[in-house]
């Protein structure tokens, strides 16, 4: 096997080891996918001032996220069917995290549940969650995440209504996959793939089945969360889940700095500058080019994260130098998890670590707070 040096590398290998219905939901955007594009391409309009003869003996990668001692500021993104990726996705990419450091956010729509992960690992992770109609659920769900331990709720607010994805619907992606011909062919193609899947508790959704009353069957379940976003969702909504959950609440999905504004008056402990990885509004900017813009707006008042594109260390600079105090990563995990498991998250977080820290060396930053609008040209 060619070894692994970069987040590339890590791609290419989910590819080859993943059925193609499960890695094109990974690697795919919405529409035209040019958000997708961009999000990644944008980060290359920035370059370093590069520093010399400054004494770099003593980088020092670990900062905080919600005042919690990160080893760096780099949090696992909440991404829905993780566990079909890898049996048990959510939980090795929970475990991962954990050994590594850093955070890691659990889907509403992951395989394995909250309860699943929560016994699985010694320290809190954070919950994402997805307002649906069915409050009653939502209000479970919340107290679900507080009785598992979970330490931040992490509030997406940008997917009410779904960007259209061509890449899944061509694939008929649906949990389990439809096995048409075409399917089976391609999975049979991928046994390990498949047989590390026999061994699968459940192929669907863990925070739901079993928790909604007539949400026992598939076809019934891909319904109920077609017909459950709830695109009525307001500002209003957010005190009735504050008073719900009572804890440090994130709010994932700002794209601009009015929303930015109305967040932190709704008290929020963090927001995450995101466009879902390109994967809802196609033709939105990349994140990269309006962290400056809205951090100068949420000032100190909140901490600000940027998620979207970032496919190294060099991404991760260039975010916290434009203005974030932290970043989400999705893709870039997801893709050492198709390639090689547990394994391969360790290994993005490695190449992530390395990359960001020789990044720092060579702009002559120690400290994640030495990073500053200054090591940009
Ligand atoms: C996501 N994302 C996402 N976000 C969320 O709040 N809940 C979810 O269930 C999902 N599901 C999901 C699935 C897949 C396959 C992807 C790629 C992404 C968005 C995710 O949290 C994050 O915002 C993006 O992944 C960031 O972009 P990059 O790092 O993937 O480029």
């Amino acid at each position: 096997m060619r070894k692994i040096t970069s987040i590339e590398d890590l791609r290419a290998l989910h590819k080859r080891r993943t059925p193609k219905m499960f890695y094109d939901y990974v690697d795919s955007g919405s529409w035209s996918e040019t958000t997708y594009q961009n999000n990644s391409s944008a980060f290359n309009n920035y370059k370093f001032r590069q520093r010399v003869l400054v004494d770099i003996d003593n980088r020092n990668l670990k900062t905080t996220m919600l005042g919690q001692e990160v080893s760096m500021p780099v949090a696992l993104a909440p991404v829905g069917l993780t566990g079909m990726q890898w049996v048990n996705g959510e939980i090795k990419a929970a475990q991962a995290a954990e050994e590594f450091g850093v955070p890691f956010c659990l889907s509403t729509m992951s395989i394995c549940s909250i309860e699943g992960v929560a016994e699985t690992v010694s320290k809190p992770f954070w919950f994402q969650l997805y307002v649906m109609r069915d409050r009653d659920y939502i209000k479970r769900l919340i107290l679900r995440a507080k009785a598992a331990g979970c330490s931040a709720l992490v509030l997406t607010v940008d997917l009410q209504i779904m960007g259209q994805r061509h890449k899944d619907i061509k694939n008929g992606l649906s949990t389990p996959p439809k096995f048409t011909a075409r399917t089976m062919l391609n999975i049979a193609m991928h046994p390990g793939w498949a047989l590390r899947m026999l061994g699968a508790k459940r192929y669907n959704f863990g925070n739901v089945v079993g928790h909604v009353e007539g949400v026992e069957k598939l076809a019934t379940l891909s319904q109920w969360s077609n017909e459950q976003l709830d695109p009525t969702l307001t500002w209003q909504d957010i005190s009735w889940i504050k008073d719900i959950w009572q804890g440090p609440l994130v709010i994932k999905g700002i794209m601009d700095a009015e929303d930015a504004d109305e967040a932190i008056r709704h008290g929020v402990d963090a927001i995450v500058v995101s466009n879902h990885g390109g994967r809802q509004l196609d033709g939105a900017p990349a994140t990269i080019d309006v962290i400056s813009d809205i951090s100068k707006t949420v000032g100190r008042r909140a901490e600000i994260w940027l998620d979207s594109g970032i496919r190294s260390g060099q991404d991760i600079f260039k975010a916290l130098a434009l203005g974030a105090n932290g970043t989400m990563i999705g893709r870039a995990y997801q893709y050492g998890l198709g390639a090689m498991g547990k394994a391969g998250i360790s290994k993005c977080l490695e190449i992530l670590r390395k990359e960001l820290d020789l990044t720092m060396g060579f702009c002559g930053a120690n400290e994640i707070t030495d990073i500053s609008k200054n090591n940009i040209l």
